[in-house]
């Protein structure tokens, strides 16, 4: 666990909080001084050398490998794709649903999820949404939905609208059991605590740099596990997805086999300068005092709006980086935290307040204040003590 006097040094990497109390990762993720000076690299590079290939080549294959190390995954499991739906989508395109038909997914899933597969439909993919009961998805309502029909399950690790965690892990295993391979989304959690995607036991797993791995847009990392690779042959293709690229070889598809033949274009190199200072700020930091710190000002969050009777769309046991409460007028209550320079975002009618590491518990406080400004928009449960 971070001292206070840690965590302030942490958070003065952030330019922004001198100005506004940032609650917004969730969205994205604060720039930091770090981040800065690596994209401040990648413009040294491009003045001083003009087309330095070689090097944005050993910079790009370097990233792969941290964040291949970040997850506990081998660098030849890990594409570098221009954005998650990308590298959904590369995937989406190795099935054939001839002799499982089935896509079963939550419809607490990020939209694009569910638009990617159902695009699928045209190539025999049938889609089914799991319901929820209330703000939770339980695995009985996988298992309802699972069968030897079934192709593929993905599955969101943490919802962008109220923040429920599912269960990953059992998900996974009765999806197994029936035969069926599992595609997390994890870009709402991951960088936010220790990940391990072998003991996850997923087939797929997908996030980007923008958010809780504080880098920017346009930049997301595709895990394909490495028994499958081989095994799967996309038809969204480029020549970046070759063994060679550098061959240069118009007439012959030779796809590498490792997970770079699920990538297609040119990578984006200033974002790959980004993400690679974004990672090696949160590897210094350390997965596990992130996500205690994550955890304390989230139930701090939770104790405070329970005493004034806010009604909390997060359910209680699976509550991670995100707290999301139910409003009444969300626009208006995000314009009232704006006032006080407080960022967060809404969702439906859901208020989004998201922690990372550079935040505070004054920082939950001021957000109560606010909010016991503003509780005539809020859905309550009941009249505070
Ligand atoms: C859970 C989740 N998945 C996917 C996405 C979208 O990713 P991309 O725009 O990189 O395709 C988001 C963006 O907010 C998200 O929250």
């Amino acid at each position: 666990m971070l001292t206070e006097r840690e965590i302030h040094k942490i958070r003065s990497r952030f330019p922004i909080f001198s100005r506004k109390i940032y609650l917004n990762s969730c969205s994205q993720g604060a720039l930091s001084d770090v981040v800065e000076a690596g994209i401040q690299e990648y413009l040294r590079t491009w003045h001083d050398a003009g087309s330095p290939w070689d090097l944005w080549v050993q910079k790009y294959e370097a990233v792969r490998a941290e964040f291949a190390r970040l997850i506990a995954a081998q660098p030849d499991e890990v594409a570098i794709v221009p954005s998650a739906s990308a590298g959904i989508n590369s995937i989406a395109s190795t099935f054939d649903f001839t002799a499982r038909k089935k896509v079963v997914l939550g419809e607490f899933e990020f939209p694009t999820m569910g638009h990617v597969w159902l695009a699928q439909q045209r190539r025999g993919a049938v889609v089914e949404f799991i319901q929820a009961h209330g703000d939770e998805i339980t695995p009985s309502s996988y298992a309802r939905a699972l069968d030897k029909q079934t192709a593929v399950v993905p599955v969101t690790h943490v919802c962008f609208k109220n923040g429920f965690r599912c269960d990953v892990q059992e998900i996974t295993r009765m999806a197994h059991v029936q035969g069926a391979l599992v595609f997390l989304d994890d870009y709402q959690d991951c960088g936010t605590r220790p990940i391990n995607i072998k003991s996850l036991g997923v087939d797929f797993y997908v996030s980007g740099t923008l958010k809780y791995l504080l880098a920017a847009p346009g930049l997301a990392f595709l895990y394909v596990r490495q028994d499958l690779i081989s095994s799967l042959t996309p038809t969204i293709s480029g020549w970046f997805a070759q063994s060679n690229p550098f061959a240069f070889d118009v007439q012959h598809l030779d796809l590498a086999p490792a997970a770079r033949r699920f990538e297609s274009g040119t990578p984006p190199i200033p974002n790959l300068y980004a993400a690679s200072a974004g990672i090696a700020l949160l590897q210094e930091i350390g997965l596990e005092n992130i996500e205690a710190q994550i955890r304390l000002l989230a139930q701090t969050l939770i104790a405070g709006a329970r005493e004034l009777g806010i009604h909390i769309k997060s359910p209680l046991s699976t509550v991670g980086p995100l707290v999301v409460l139910q409003c009444q007028n969300v626009e208006a209550v995000i314009a009232r935290l704006a006032e006080r320079n407080i960022v967060v975002s809404g969702r439906h009618d859901g208020l989004r307040v998201s922690f990372h590491v550079h935040n505070t518990l004054e920082d939950v406080q001021e957000v109560l204040r606010a909010l016991k400004g503003c509780l005539d928009l809020m859905v309550r449960e009941h009249q505070p003590a």
